[in-house]
């Protein structure tokens, strides 16, 4: 039998996309075609959604959908289902998803994802005549909010079993009390077991409290999230449900992510054809404004944020070039990282280029032109550049935490010698765990020959969905009996 899921996010490669969230759900439904499930995607429709999601057709209207009028639209993505929920009064707004023009959230986030949930919940219960799901499968606090609404749905409803995927246990989607009774949901869910969260109403509380099955990103992750250093005062809960809680780790999504075919590449390659990888090489100096030469070069594309452990890079650029290396870093965030990476370049003309903004082709270029990627999170649910990275030949070297800690193996003495490794590791972030790992790998690139072979065992690890695919369609099996 079929399993029809409706998986239900804020954002979706390639309509809209901040973080590796968008990839992860872009990349389900192929994941998941082969394991007799049919995945249909939800999300809200923002300008750019509606301006490129193709032809879309109206499949359903609320009067008053929290409170404003609202279509849903279904077209498709891939060539996979998709639905668009259309609610202009809610998110025909430009700039950032998230956050207004001065960077702050926008004030009805609480709206506009309720709204988003409840349209979710609708699907999963029979409210939109001629669509039937067996399971609602919600990503982050933006969705969190469905399976509490499918726990509230008319008792003569069919309802969908409900799966909660926590992709950043940071962001909890925590709001004032006062919006509990614009929510549409009972007044005694206020407590303890419901979506009351530091007296606040917790979105990706009250969904991991409601939901049937909780998944996070890797099983590191899904372990550290019961610790308070990770688990952002939903530790306890984490432990009260754990035995519907598993880490499945995020694949890669072959179609966009392969060096063989990359349109984002100066020169395509393979394993076999690494010697291509010269060209791209060339390609990120210019493009960066780096002195050419035959050193390595480090790359990050990333959010300029703590979590990742920006500052702590900021303050270890001027020893990585000490040491002949040099850097080319892509990201945005923090303003005042922003800064510092601006002044760093400044610095260092020719050593350190910094490109500040988003730039997906751009991405692309780094990970097949530059030698290594640096990526020292202070926690990181699965992380996806290190994937990329892997895939494209260019070294990891990454933090000791979270998916970080199961998608790569660190190239110490026992792994060169059993021929295992594929990146560097280090534990606990700090200017001298992060510089002495840039020395190691400095080191290593300088044997040709033995950072060549830990590139080519990088490509041909396993960083595909196959695996992960078959354990959602596990999980959704479980929930199913079936
Ligand atoms: P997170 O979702 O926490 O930011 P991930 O590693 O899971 O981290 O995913 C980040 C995604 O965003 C990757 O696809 C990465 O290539 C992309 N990305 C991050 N910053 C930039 C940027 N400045 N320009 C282009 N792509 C970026
Ligand atoms: C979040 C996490 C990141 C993960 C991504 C996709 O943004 O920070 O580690 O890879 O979600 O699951």
């Amino acid at each position: 039998m079929t399993i029809r899921v409706l998986s239900v996010a804020s954002e979706v490669y390639p309509l809209v996309k901040t973080g590796g969230l968008a990839d992860v759900v872009g990349a389900l439904p192929g994941a998941l075609a082969g394991h007799g499930v049919e995945l249909t995607t939800l999300i809200p429709g923002y300008p750019q959604v509606l301006a490129s999601a193709g032809k879309l057709r109206v499949v359903h209207r609320w009067p008053a959908l929290l409170g404003t009028t609202a279509r849903l639209l279904a077209g498709k993505i891939d060539g996979y289902p998709l639905f668009v929920l259309d609610a202009p009064g809610l998110l025909a707004r430009d700039g950032n998803i998230y956050t207004d023009a001065g960077g702050k959230d926008w004030h009805d986030n609480w709206r506009r994802f309720a709204a988003l949930a409840r349209a979710a919940a609708d699907l999963g219960s029979g409210g939109v005549t001629g669509y039937t799901f067996d399971i609602v499968h919600a990503h982050d606090w933006q969705a969190a909010l469905a399976p509490v609404y499918l726990r509230h749905a008319p008792v003569s409803a069919t309802v969908a079993r409900s799966i909660v995927t926590i992709h950043n246990m940071a962001f909890s989607g925590w709001f004032d009390p006062g919006i509990l009774p614009w929510l549409g949901l009972p007044d005694d869910l206020f407590t303890l077991d419901g979506v009351e969260f530091f007296g606040g109403v917790g979105y990706l509380k009250g969904g991991m409290q409601a939901a049937d099955a909780i998944t996070t990103v890797s099983p590191s992750y899904a372990q550290e999230i019961l610790t308070p250093e990770f688990g952002m005062g939903l530790e306890g809960l984490v432990a009260a449900r754990r035995d519907r809680v598993s880490g499945i780790v995020n694949g890669i999504d072959p179609a966009i992510w392969d060096p063989a075919s990359d349109a984002a590449l100066s020169a395509r390659y393979t394993e076999r054809t690494l010697g291509r990888r010269e060209a791209n090489k060339r390609a990120v100096e210019t493009r960066f404004a780096l002195e050419p030469d035959d050193g390595p070069i480090f790359t990050v594309v990333s959010r300029l944020t703590w979590q990742k452990g920006m500052d702590v890079l900021a303050e270890c650029v001027d020893d990585l070039v000490a040491k002949g290396a040099r850097l080319a870093l892509l990201g945005s965030g923090d303003v005042v990282l922003e800064e510092a990476f601006r002044l760093a370049a400044d610095r260092h003309p020719g050593r350190i280029g910094v490109m500040i903004g988003y730039d997906e082709a751009v991405s692309h270029l780094l990970q097949g032109g530059a030698d290594a990627i640096l990526i020292p999170s202070r926690f990181e649910p699965c992380g996806l550049t290190q994937l990329y990275g892997l895939a494209y030949g260019c070294v990891p070297v990454v933090a000791r935490t979270g998916g970080l800690n199961d998608t790569i193996i660190d190239a110490n003495e026992a792994a060169l010698a059993a021929g295992v490794a594929t990146g560097f590791q280090f534990a606990g972030v700090s200017r001298d765990t992060l510089t002495a790992a840039i020395a190691r790998a400095v080191r290593l690139y300088a044997d040709r020959a033995a950072w060549t072979t830990m590139q080519k065992r990088g490509m041909r690890s396993d960083f595909s969905w196959e695996r992960s695919g078959l354990r959602y369609a596990q999980v959704y099996r479980k929930l199913l009996n079936t």
